[in-house]
């Protein structure tokens, strides 16, 4: 895809979705793929769309919520007050968490968990690179190097044996990121992390609700991150939050997002405004909070009905040469299915390029995007920029800052597979449909595999 293209953008146009494999366990494949599949006329080939009608939309949002917002429009009370702290309270409760700290955004979440850590320069965080800059602008604010450990293609997240074969005497941090809202075996994750006394930031922003063994993600590490941007499961718009168990840490978050006062500061208050720690503002607004807590109440259920569909779907799917389903480690218990991933195999469809695949998928009905473009974060100048800087030079050797070495010695090769091979299917709308919008996602794989040929040489 075009890589100068905004994520947002990217996001919009690969608009989908889809669902996952979580509690799917082999069962039969569908009946139409037993009897050999669908094998009419593609659309894109001019026959009849598999899927016709539109999807439920997203960010779903009901009216009979407005009064809510409008309350707090009329109350003028917008900065962060009762509402944004009753956010907290309920997204501590749902997600199992003693505290949560609700921020702007999840970039600014991630932020602020490496801000408030023991983390200086010359450290090191091992950091999970399907992801983009947002997961580790705080690691390069603060001056450590990131380090990257390659992903498992098959499950698409940091592998913990790459994690542990890249641990130095100086690193000090993981960043797992779970990405598509599949779940990194943060069981093992945290393993190493206790082992290496090292701490961890758990990038949730796409995985809102995934479990293992009933445990939600960003309970696992000492902080988790979210963001509630409008693509996600819970969308706000903007706003994000940071959930931990450990008091002093929330302290000392608190007291970030709000320039560095004392927790006990009201906000807006003239109060005691003297800093103590170099903050930030970073606060979530009332009428976010107002937008999250009506959102908040239907999560479970959306929830619910997601993973219902996805272990309808993914059997099926399975069922088709070509196609395998991105794998849920064995112990998670639920999804948020956030996007649905699979691998597509381009010679069990005759050699079908993926991105005529795709294509060909958005003309049965079924909109599909081949994922973030292949260009690996640890190539990326952002990084580049921070080696040419005073601090950086001081901290590090030349060696560690040649660039050249730098990208060869990050180099993942399984992330890089993922790239060619991966199609993600936005799932946030599309599996709050019924079972027989999941067969117009099979019916659409099938008719494109059985006419594959003809695809590939219109
Ligand atoms: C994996 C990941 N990390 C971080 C972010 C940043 O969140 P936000 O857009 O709320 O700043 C996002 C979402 O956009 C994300 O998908």
């Amino acid at each position: 895809m075009n890589t100068n293209i905004s994520r947002r953008e990217f996001i919009k146009r690969s608009s989908v979705a889809s669902g996952t494999a979580v509690l799917a366990t082999g069962a039969a494949g569908s009946l139409l793929a037993a009897a050999g599949g669908d094998a009419s006329t593609p659309a894109a080939l001019g026959g009849a769309k598999a899927h016709a009608k539109s999807w439920p939309s997203w960010p779903a949002w009901d009216p009979a919520n407005d009064s809510e917002v409008t309350k707090v429009l009329h109350s003028t009370t917008w900065s962060r007050s009762k509402l944004v702290k009753e956010f907290e309270e309920k997204w501590a409760a749902l997600m199992g968490a003693k505290y949560c700290l609700a921020v702007v955004n999840g970039t600014n979440a991630l932020s602020a968990s490496f801000m408030v850590m023991d983390l200086k320069p010359g450290d090191e965080v091992i950091c999970a690179p399907y992801t983009f800059s947002a997961s580790l602008l705080g690691v390069l604010y603060k001056s450590a190097m990131p380090v990257f450990a390659d992903i498992d293609p098959l499950t698409y997240q940091l592998d913990p044996a790459k994690v542990e074969a890249k641990i130095t005497p100086r690193t000090k941090a993981i960043l797992p990121v779970h990405i598509c809202g599949y779940a990194t075996d943060m069981e093992r994750i945290m393993q190493i992390a206790k082992k290496h006394n090292l701490k961890v930031v758990e990038d949730v922003c796409q995985g809102h609700m995934t479990a293992i063994n009933g445990k939600n993600l960003g309970t696992f590490g000492t902080t988790g991150c979210f963001s509630f941007q409008t693509s996600k499961v819970m969308p706000i718009g903007e706003g994000g939050a940071i959930i931990t168990d450990d008091a002093e840490l929330y302290d000392k978050l608190y007291s970030y997002h709000n320039y560095g006062f004392k927790t006990n500061v009201t906000p807006g208050s003239y109060d005691n405004i003297a800093a103590f720690i170099l903050g930030n503002k970073i606060r979530m607004a009332e009428y976010q909070a107002a937008i999250g807590l009506c959102q908040l109440g239907k999560l479970e259920e959306q929830t619910r009905v997601r993973n219902e569909n996805g272990a309808y779907l993914t059997p099926k799917l399975a069922a088709i040469p070509g196609i395998t389903p991105v794998k849920p480690y064995p112990n998670v218990t639920r999804l948020s299915y956030y996007m649905y991933p699979f691998i597509y195999n381009e010679a069990e469809f005759n050699g079908l390029p993926r991105a005529a695949f795709v294509k060909a998928l958005a003309a049965e009905g079924v909109p599909a995007s081949p994922g973030y473009p292949k260009y690996p974060i640890y190539t990326q100048e952002f990084i580049h920029e921070m080696f040419k800087t005073e601090v950086y030079k001081k901290f590090y050797t030349s060696q560690e800052l040649d660039w050249e070495a730098y990208k060869a010695r990050n180099a993942c090769p399984g992330l890089m597979k993922t790239f060619d091979t991966s199609v993600w299917l936005s799932t946030t709308g599309m599996f709050l449909g019924s079972k027989a919008d999941m067969d117009d996602v099979v019916r659409a794989v099938e008719k494109i595999h059985k006419n594959s040929a003809k695809l590939k040489a219109a």
